[in-house]
């Protein structure tokens, strides 16, 4: 198993380019087999989903050519399997993309219920309500999600919880269907915005993406074309974060900054500077941070997915920050690895409360998921002393060329290949479990 290697106390100082969005890409990609055409996409991120859904891809019959400079050139007309292979659909959470293209396809899919990161109860019932108030029947079975209808109509279906997922598994099904349908408390994270642009190039009709209503007019056929996915804003908003937490001087380029709002807003609020151009952000770790207090929620929310690299800055302030976490019941496991590190949190149920300590100390910590590992990195580069991050696999899923990006601002972080060993050299620095 591969680690991090980090020592840490060097501010970041630098410009870091911020890769297309992992998750529109990981929709986008299986989206294209809706066409009779070939798509190439741009700015793709070369990062293990992407890897894996290629392959899944293939599974199913399509023709994939993905590179790591950025470009996905992908024919579906050639697929006539509407079902996903079941050990590399388990190991990724938008394998469940599938569903909704397949079914808008070839009205019936058979796809496993998805794997991904463990970060609370993932249910896919909103899923599944789209799809039933299209018109198909879905049945569970054996833990593969069966789904099958006759004629899918277009209906207006109401999401009782705001569902990235569901809402972009509901647009990818009734861009299709015959007739209208209507998705009332929609999701509006960028990213669904960016499916609902992609689909529009392909020649679908929807209209509202990025507002809690969207209407969708189903279309016979579906055209090739080129598209370029937008920047990811959990990334940008990850080295943001590592910039304010070593006190470095970072510019995040290739950004929308109105992506990162709210980001944008809890460091101004803890005290950091923040300066916004047209296509990147500029932060500055000027002082010691300010406690905060963070709630996580639908775009344009503060999200989720930056509730843990956050966590890390928050327990370096200078008083008590409390965090609560209102979408995963699980997404305080990396808790216990800042802890190891000199943090001092506490949880109860979906709330952190976290009081600044002086400074973190270097240790050997693991991912316990994509997030959490980020947030990880994040603790080693700030701490004193050295860190080592395992079970980085799941960074790799979410992050492109992370050590890379990071040494290139002046981070002192390894790679480290399976068995490689610094704990020797290391060994008066680092807290052995
Ligand atoms: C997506 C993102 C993930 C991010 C999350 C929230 C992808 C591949 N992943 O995950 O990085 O953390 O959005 O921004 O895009 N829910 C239900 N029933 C459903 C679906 C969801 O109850 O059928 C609940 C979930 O348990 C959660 C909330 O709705 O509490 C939001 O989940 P959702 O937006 O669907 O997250 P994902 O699409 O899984």
């Amino acid at each position: 198993m591969e680690k991090f290697h980090i020592s840490g106390g060097k501010p970041l100082a630098g410009t870091v380019h911020i890769g297309g969005a992992k998750n529109a890409a990981v929709a986008i990609m299986p989206a294209v087999l809706l066409a009779d055409e070939p798509c190439t996409i741009y700015n793709i991120p070369y990062i293990d989903d992407v890897i894996i859904l290629a392959d899944i891809l293939e599974e199913v019959g399509a023709k994939v050519s993905l590179n790591s400079g950025g470009c996905a050139v992908i024919d579906g007309s050639s697929v006539t399997c509407n079902k996903a292979p079941y050990d590399m659909a388990k190991r990724m959470r938008a394998s469940y993309y599938l569903l909704g293209v397949l079914l808008g396809k070839f009205g019936e899919a058979e796809i496993p219920l998805p794997g991904g990161c463990e970060i609370g109860a993932r249910p896919i019932d909103q899923h599944i309500k789209g799809f039933e108030a299209l018109g198909a029947k879905v049945d569970i079975e054996h833990g593969v999600v069966k789904a099958r209808a006759d004629r899918l109509v277009g209906n207006e279906i109401y999401l009782d919880v705001v569902s990235v997922g569901a809402t972009i598994n509901i647009m990818l099904a009734a861009v299709r269907a015959e007739g209208s349908t209507t998705i009332v408390n929609a999701a509006k994270e960028p990213h669904v915005v960016d499916v609902a642009n992609f689909l529009n190039t392909m020649g679908a009709r929807v209209k509202g993406a990025g507002t809690d209503t969207i209407r969708i007019k189903g279309v016979d056929r579906m055209n090739g074309c080129e598209y370029t996915i937008i920047p990811d804003q959990i990334e940008a908003g990850t080295f943001m974060i590592a910039a304010a937490a070593t006190g470095g001087d970072v510019v995040v380029a290739d950004v929308i900054p109105k992506h990162l709002e709210s980001t944008t807003a809890k460091l101004l609020e803890m005290g950091m500077e923040v300066i916004e151009g047209d296509d990147y952000i500029r932060v500055r770790g000027i002082r010691k941070p300010r406690k905060v207090n963070i709630k996580t929620l639908p775009y344009p929310g503060f999200p989720t997915d930056l509730q843990q690299p956050i966590s890390v800055l928050c327990s370096i302030a200078k008083g008590t920050s409390i965090i609560t976490e209102s979408l995963f019941d699980h997404r305080f496991r990396h808790v216990e690895e800042l802890r190891r590190m000199g943090a001092n949190i506490k949880v109860e149920d979906r709330v952190a409360i976290v009081e600044g300590v002086d400074a973190l100390t270097g240790a050997l910590v693991s991912a316990t998921d994509l997030r959490a590992g980020a947030a990880l990195i994040i603790a080693g580069l700030t701490a004193q002393g050295v860190t080592e991050v395992e079970n980085i696999h799941y960074i790799d899923r979410g992050y492109e060329k992370i050590e890379k990006k990071l040494s290139a601002i002046g981070a002192d972080i390894r790679r480290l290949k399976d068995g490689e060993n610094l704990l020797k050299v290391i060994s008066s620095n680092i807290a052995v479990r």
